[in-house]
């Protein structure tokens, strides 16, 4: 097979940031995708339909003229979000779900939620309005191994979680574990999860043996190689609980290469090629279209796109840095060859 056309795919999990680096992810994000689900983790973050509606324009000010490209909102779960900002958000037309930060476990999430039960009343709202929770599935207990804290989130918050708000639709967002796969498989259909290129190309020998590479540093972090095959098998498995979900999250070049660095791979740069090679390397090409274009608009009951993309296979390398507003950006696989490359579709 040399060809691949697939209909235009959607991702279903991306930080564009604001201010200056608008322009280059929003770019990126609009070159082969037809829609992206905006995470709210600005500094301040997004809390209410206000902040989203102002966020959602300048998203849309940033797109390459031409591009149709659609911006879908989410809220940022407070211990404070009450009902009514949940049947605002409902009623906006432009929020397509809440996202769940348990409070310090990732970056801009200070302001996340510090105990779940406090939110009963916006969640209970959300079952009602059919608002999905989106959910970064970690726990942030300093007792807790780091690589066992999605493990433990399932355990000790989600399982609870489902058991109360039964009919609540849940996307467990990035899952990075088999503990992860299994409970989505075996959950009702309104549970399902989003899946990283970093996750399905890399493990945590990527990021530590030989040296630390920080341009691997993201959350939840990378896993043993065990777990990465089960995350391989399940996005290629034509189960449609799992789709595309790249987590794209630029940061600086300085701000990674730090003896703090910050959490993210940025991979719009590549990212629907970063799967194909995932899926190829899987001998499952045939199934890289339900997971990156059909899946996740079931899921969240949006009409599937019209258009289609092409990749052909044909070997490429990818950039050594890109740019971020003002600053250098080192992107996932920055340097490595790809076999697949988008010849027809791309704006
Ligand atoms: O690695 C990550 N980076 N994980 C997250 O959950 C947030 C993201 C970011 O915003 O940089
Ligand atoms: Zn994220």
């Amino acid at each position: 097979m040399n060809t691949l056309t697939i209909t235009r795919p959607d991702d279903w999990h991306v930080h564009l940031r604001n201010g200056p680096a608008l322009a280059d992810t929003v770019s990126d994000a609009a070159r082969n995708f037809g829609r992206a689900m905006v995470m709210p983790n600005l500094a301040p973050p997004i809390v209410n339909i206000t902040q989203a509606r102002s966020y959602r324009e300048q998203i849309l000010a940033a797109r390459p003229s031409g591009s149709h490209w659609q911006a879908l909102m989410t809220l940022y779960l407070t211990d404070n979000t009450s009902a009514q900002d949940i049947s605002d958000a409902a009623e906006s037309g432009i929020i397509y779900g809440v996202k769940y930060y348990p409070a310090g476990a990732t970056t801009n999430s200070a302001s996340g939620v510090t105990n779940i039960d406090a939110t009963d009343k916006a969640l209970e709202q959300m079952q009602v309005s059919g608002m999905p929770l989106q959910i970064h599935g970690e726990v942030t207990d300093p007792d807790i191994d780091i690589f066992d804290r999605e493990a433990v989130f399932i355990e000790r918050i989600l399982v609870p979680l489902v058991q109360r708000f039964p009919e609540l639709k849940i996307i467990l967002e990035h899952v990075t574990t088999r503990d992860a796969v299994a409970f989505v498989s075996d959950s009702n259909s309104n549970i399902a999860a989003t899946i990283t290129p970093q996750h399905l190309l890399f493990n945590r020998n990527h990021l530590l043996a030989g040296g630390i590479r920080p341009h691997y540093y993201c959350l939840p972090v990378l896993k043993r190689d065990v777990h990465q095959k089960v995350l391989i098998a399940a996005a290629s498995s034509g189960n449609k609980k799992f789709f595309l979900g790249t987590d794209s999250a630029p940061h600086s070049k300085s701000s990674k290469e730090s003896a703090c660095g910050c959490a993210g791979c940025y991979s719009h740069h590549a990212a629907i090629e970063l799967y194909a090679e995932a899926f190829s390397r899987a001998e499952a090409l045939d199934k890289l279209e339900g997971f990156a274009s059909h899946f996740g608009a079931d899921y969240y009951g949006l009409p599937r796109n019209t258009e289609t993309i092409t990749l052909r296979h044909e070997p490429w390398q990818l950039p050594q840095s890109s740019k971020l507003g003002n600053e250098a950006m080192v992107p996932l696989s920055a340097g490595e060859q790809l076999q697949w490359q988008v010849i027809d579709g791309a704006l």
